[in-house]
């Protein structure tokens, strides 16, 4: 698609513009499905499913694809952004790290969401308890994510929530299964070493349960995209607690699991 063809009213709707320029299309391949945008490059014809699991780190990616699903097929290496598809339970998954942080899981919910036809994101994460009633390991569902991030502003700076269907669905699997879990708002920040000593504090008050860096960009860019999106996090420590030594690697590695099969389960009952 050349870019140039597009008018000047076009021209001055500029994301719509900038988001054709950097989508095209491998011209050797006719295959739509070995697309290539700014930051995904297809590997092969497999593609993405229509629901893609997100934690933050590429290894634990490739741990999950290796470990839960059939013939996992690595499908983007962009700067080592992990992406794997295979299958649990029969159906198609994908596996995706997101980075850290609103702007990198943005990037990719973008392009999933918009370019790939990816129709949901499950957020698997950590995150800390900002609310005296929870423990590490807990999981926590976030229904919404306040963030102090500037990034919402484009946006309206309206509160981001998860989907509904999704959450509903995440809930009942975790009852099935006899894992508890916690729904409530999330704090998501730019800031994993914040300055201001107090600003977990005051999201707390705020009425935040718990605090990580990623969920309120992939919920703004699920409702903008009108696909569904959803965090689940494990508690791995309690920035509110004095001197709390948080979670081993060891023991994050471990409770990770229950969130997995959550959002696995969830990735079957969707395709239903
Ligand atoms: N702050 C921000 N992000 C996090 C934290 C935290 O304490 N724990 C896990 N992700």
């Amino acid at each position: 698609m050349a870019w140039y063809n597009y008018t000047g009213v076009e021209c001055m709707h500029g994301s719509v513009i900038f988001r054709y320029m950097l989508t095209d299309y491998f011209l050797k391949s006719d295959n739509i499905f070995m697309k290539n945008t700014a930051q995904i490059k297809l590997l092969n014809e497999i593609g993405f499913a229509e629901t893609v699991l997100m934690p933050g780190d590429p290894l634990r990616a490739k741990m999950i694809a290796h470990t839960f699903l059939d013939n996992p097929v690595l499908v983007n290496n962009v700067r080592g952004i992990q992406g794997y598809t295979g299958f649990y339970k029969g159906h198609k998954v994908s596996v995706m790290a997101s980075g850290m942080g609103i702007p990198s899981i943005a990037i990719y919910a973008y392009e999933l969401f918009n370019f790939f036809e990816v129709k949901n994101i499950i957020r698997i994460g950590t995150c800390g308890a900002l609310n005296e009633k929870l423990e590490l390991r807990d999981v926590i569902i976030g229904t919404c994510a306040d963030t102090d991030s500037a990034y919402i502003n484009q946006f309206g700076g309206v509160t981001p929530v998860c989907s509904r269907e999704l959450m509903d669905c995440a809930i009942k699997i975790a009852g099935e299964m006899g894992i508890k879990t916690q729904t409530g708002k999330l704090y998501t920040t730019d800031s994993f070493y914040n300055l201001d000593e107090n600003a977990n504090k005051i999201w707390a008050d705020r009425g935040c349960i718990a605090v990580e860096m990623e969920a309120a960009g992939l919920y703004l860019n699920a409702m903008h995209s009108k696909k569904r999106a959803l965090a689940i996090c494990t508690v791995s420590d309690l920035p509110l607690v004095p001197d709390c030594p948080g979670n081993t690697v060891e023991e994050r590695e471990n409770s990770f699991t229950d969130m997995i099969k959550i959002a696995l389960e969830a990735a079957v009952r969707l395709g239903e």
